[in-house]
């Protein structure tokens, strides 16, 4: 009896400990969708939970998976591609249907995706191509070279003069993004630099390059790879320190900065607006972050390139459930990601400056006024 009561309590205190072990293993959010059964139907892994940007999109499938009947689980890779391989087979284990994934590295995520598509999982490549595999379905994105080409319009619109320094940053070079942002940048720049209103201050990889109009994916690489910030803010400001550091007062003054996205852009910002020698910049960015929003309110980030989230959400579920339900979903064109052609699903993205940054992000309800000072 009281070797049966100790056995007892040993079995209690282990299934207590699997319980804590699997809450503990599952550090995803379950969809409140009602569900299909005890599985997952749809996989949602995102790269990171440090960016902003991310947590956005978090929030924004939560906002839609609200009134869903699939039931979905968001995880993060914390940027770690080894993460991201943990995730994907968590929820292989899980028994997904469907795999959204934004690859934390676009080329090292084929492992994970190909585990998927060996157990029949449709992969949706979600707003970062996977390169080099064909073990990826869809792809659902905004046009990013229409980004890189929009940031680079808005430094020509707002330049005065000739001989304007200019500052080329780039995302990380394990992101295909980072290539299209740069060579749309780059093909509206370049005849701006080729007649001399700017003078590429930051880069001598660029400057070797600058009568090339349409960079190789090799040119466009050493460029990226001089001027790249990883997308941290923290790379963004040591590198942005040493530009300044050692440049001489003709590459001060009147400045025009591409940046490639919010995060990096604040950190930027932040270094030229305390150069005293510095006495205006233009800046951009992309993905209208709340804290980029209010550093256009106060003057202190000159645009963002708003990329509307909920509408790349509402591709990539749409697909999800076209899929589930057994359809073929619609494609609107597609991308080739070095191992063929992958079908895909294209987005419009918007300019977003002082001017126009009540219009556009809260007269459209995707922020509310109250989430800023100066708005009214
Ligand atoms: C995304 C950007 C984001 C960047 C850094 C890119 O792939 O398209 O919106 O700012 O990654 O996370």
């Amino acid at each position: 009896m009281k070797k049966n009561g100790k056995g007892l309590l040993l079995l209690m205190i282990l299934v207590l400990f699997a319980l804590m072990a699997a809450a503990c293993n599952s550090e995803g959010e379950e969809g409140s969708g009602s569900g299909s059964g005890s599985g997952v139907d749809v996989g949602i892994v995102l790269p990171t939970k440090d960016e902003p940007r991310w947590v956005q999109d978090e929030q924004r499938f939560k906002d839609a998976l609200s009134d869903s009947d699939y039931s979905t689980e968001i995880l993060f890779s914390q940027g770690s591609s080894a993460k991201e391989k943990e995730n994907v087979e968590a929820l292989l284990n899980k028994g997904i249907k469907v795999l959204i994934i934004t690859p934390h590295d676009g080329a090292a995520a084929a492992a994970a995706v190909e585990a998927a598509k060996k157990d029949d999982v449709t992969v949706i490549a979600y707003d970062r191509l996977i390169t080099d595999t064909d073990a990826v379905d869809y792809y659902v994105t905004f046009d990013s070279l229409a980004v890189g080409a929009a940031q680079a319009q808005y430094l020509i619109d707002n330049a005065e003069g000739s001989d304007i320094p200019l500052y080329l940053y780039a995302g990380a070079s394990s992101d295909n993004n980072a290539f299209l942002f740069f060579q749309g940048a780059w093909e509206v720049l370049q005849p701006k630099i080729a007649d001399g209103t700017f003078k590429i201050a930051n880069s001598s990889e660029a400057e070797a390059l600058s009568d090339t109009k349409e960079l190789d994916r090799d040119q466009l690489s050493k460029i990226i790879g001089q001027v790249t910030t990883n997308w941290d803010p923290n790379e963004s400001k040591n590198k942005a320190q040493t530009h300044l550091t050692s440049v001489g007062e003709d590459l001060k003054g009147d400045v025009a900065i591409l940046a490639p996205n919010d995060g990096t852009a604040r950190s930027i910002a932040d270094v030229f607006g305390s150069d005293s020698a510095v006495t205006d910049y233009t800046i951009t960015g992309q993905d209208a972050e709340k804290a980029s929003i209010q550093y256009i309110i106060d003057e202190k980030q000159s645009m963002t390139v708003f990329k509307d989230v909920r509408t790349l959400v509402q591709d990539a579920m749409g697909m999800a459930v076209e899929v589930l339900d057994g359809n073929e979903p619609e494609t609107t064109g597609s991308y080739d990601n070095g191992a063929g052609e992958v079908k895909a699903k294209q987005t419009d993205v918007i300019v977003v400056d002082k001017e126009n940054v009540k219009s556009e992000l809260i007269d459209t309800e995707y922020y509310e006024a109250s989430e800023f000072t100066g708005i009214e």
